[in-house]
């Protein structure tokens, strides 16, 4: 009997399938993104979304509660690519908080009562990462890999090391150098991830990292979200939006957008959660990118490019990428989590606007911090990226896309004191930046001491600081 999960190319004029235990990110016939896809009529699969209800009480991470605690886990039914329940890899993730934001409502000029937070940065290693590492932990678990690596702007390389180091996987993460905030680098560092400070931004370190995870001599497992069974994970974050609103969809999800993975593993939620029957309506998704790094508002808003049936337009999407290269543009934003101008899931971030009836925007550094300070102060405070979407919504608000007496969910995706740089510039004006880049000043002597290494981008020095 063929299996009931596999993978599927997201170019529905190819449409090739792949078996679950490969280890693939992209088509191998036309190297498009690929989704986990279910023969959803032999799988389990609950008739409404109640059903997932007793779960949530669950006590603790005892052995036979540790799927039900989970907050991914406890929706199982509708990530179903495991074999069996003993693949699955957890440490408790995903146990977040959506907060009905009255006071910060009333600042903005909302309705009481429309304005949500969820807060993902509660999740074990402070991001929403979590929510699709354990996916991905659980598939690397499944075929056997032992070596796990990732590019980073900083919390998937966080939770990548926890992650790792938590169930004895060795973890390899790649940031820019000088590119991520304090408390995303000391997390890497503290939690045993060998890492490597490429002398680069974002864009360069993904591109280093695919390169040599796509050579099986190297026996790397890559994690960023081109792996498709991250985003199956991610999927979870909008089951506990629904779950915490008794399984009514609000009117709007807003989201910032990076490499655009979480955008893409909410729509694909949507899609599925449709055709399965469970939902009646699907909420619209604002995707926010910071304007220093805006390369799907610049596609989308500006030049109208459209998921079009997956049919898009190829060509004005490498005519901006052309332009940005000979231009030597790089992206720069405050919000470094999201500063990223070639972002790898931009296909399916097209499909999810497509689902979702979506729209992009772009704002500003200063209207990232002004929101952030204000989510600090009448929330429970996030880092710049997860504020972008309230800045956001304000701007959508005085677009008057969103009215007041609509409902929102906001994703705040990490934590505030994952950059506490960013929060003490913005109420004193000192600026600590200067120590992110940790070249070590003298002789690190703690017994576990970690210190990142620092390396060209150049292919064989990166090797040579693998392997060393
Ligand atoms: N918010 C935060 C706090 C993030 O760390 C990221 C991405 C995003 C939003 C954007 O999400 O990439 O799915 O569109 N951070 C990645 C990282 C790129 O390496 O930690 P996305």
């Amino acid at each position: 009997m063929s299996e009931t999960a596999f993978q599927k190319c997201t170019n529905p004029a190819c449409g090739a399938t792949f078996g679950i235990d490969e280890v693939l990110t992209g088509c191998t016939k036309c190297r498009s993104l690929l989704d986990i896809s279910y023969d959803w009529n032999r799988l389990p699969v609950p008739r409404s979304l109640a059903f997932f209800e007793h779960r949530w009480m669950t006590k603790g991470m005892n052995a036979s509660g540790a799927l039900d605690f989970s907050g991914v886990w406890r929706f199982r039914e509708l990530m179903p690519f495991f074999r069996s329940e003993a693949d699955i890899v957890t440490i408790g993730e995903g146990r977040t908080l959506l907060q009905t934001a009255d006071l910060l409502a009333k600042q903005i000029g909302m309705k009481q009562g429309n304005l949500a937070l969820q807060y993902e940065g509660l999740n074990p290693s402070g991001s929403f990462k979590d929510n699709g590492m354990t996916a991905a932990f659980t598939h690397a678990r499944m075929v056997g890999a032992t070596k796990v690596a990732c590019a980073s702007t900083g919390n998937t390389s966080a939770s990548l090391a926890m992650y790792a180091s938590l169930t004895g996987f060795k973890g390899l993460v790649f940031i820019g150098s000088g590119k991520i905030s304090i408390g995303k680098l000391s997390q890497a560092l503290d939690y045993g991830g060998l890492t490597l400070q490429i002398q680069g931004d974002f864009d360069d370190c993904l591109r280093r990292i695919r390169q040599i995870a796509a050579d099986p001599k190297n026996g790397i497992y890559l994690m960023n979200s081109v792996n498709p069974f991250r985003l199956e994970g991610q999927k979870s974050i909008m089951l506990r939006v629904l779950e915490a609103r008794g399984w009514e969809a609000p009117d709007w999800i807003v989201v910032p957008g990076g490499n655009l993975g979480n955008c893409s593993a909410f729509g694909k939620a949507f899609m599925e959660m449709k055709e399965l029957g469970l939902i009646k309506r699907i909420p619209r998704l604002a995707i926010i990118n910071a304007s220093g790094a805006n390369t799907l508002n610049e596609l989308v808003s500006c030049r109208g490019v459209k998921w079009n049936g997956g049919n898009f337009d190829q060509k004005t999407i490498g005519g901006l990428y052309a332009a940005m290269d000979e231009s030597g543009y790089k992206p720069h934003t405050i919000a470094s989590a999201i500063e990223i101008s070639r972002p790898v899931n931009l296909p399916k971030a097209l499909r999810a606007l497509d689902v979702m009836n979506g729209v992009v925007r772009e704002v500003t550094d200063e209207e990232i911090l002004e929101a952030r300070a204000k989510v600090a102060r009448w929330g429970f405070g996030c880092e710049p990226a997860s504020a972008a979407t309230v800045a956001g919504l304000q701007k959508l608000m005085a677009e008057q896309i969103i009215s007041p007496s609509e409902s929102v969910v906001c994703i705040l995706t990490g934590h505030e004191l994952k950059d506490p740089n960013a929060t003490v510039k913005y109420h004193t004006g000192i600026d600590m930046k200067a120590a992110q880049d940790l070249a070590p000043r003298e002789v690190p002597h703690g017994t576990l001491s970690n210190p990142p290494i620092q390396v060209a981008d150049d292919l064989d020095a990166i090797l040579k600081a693998i392997n060393a």
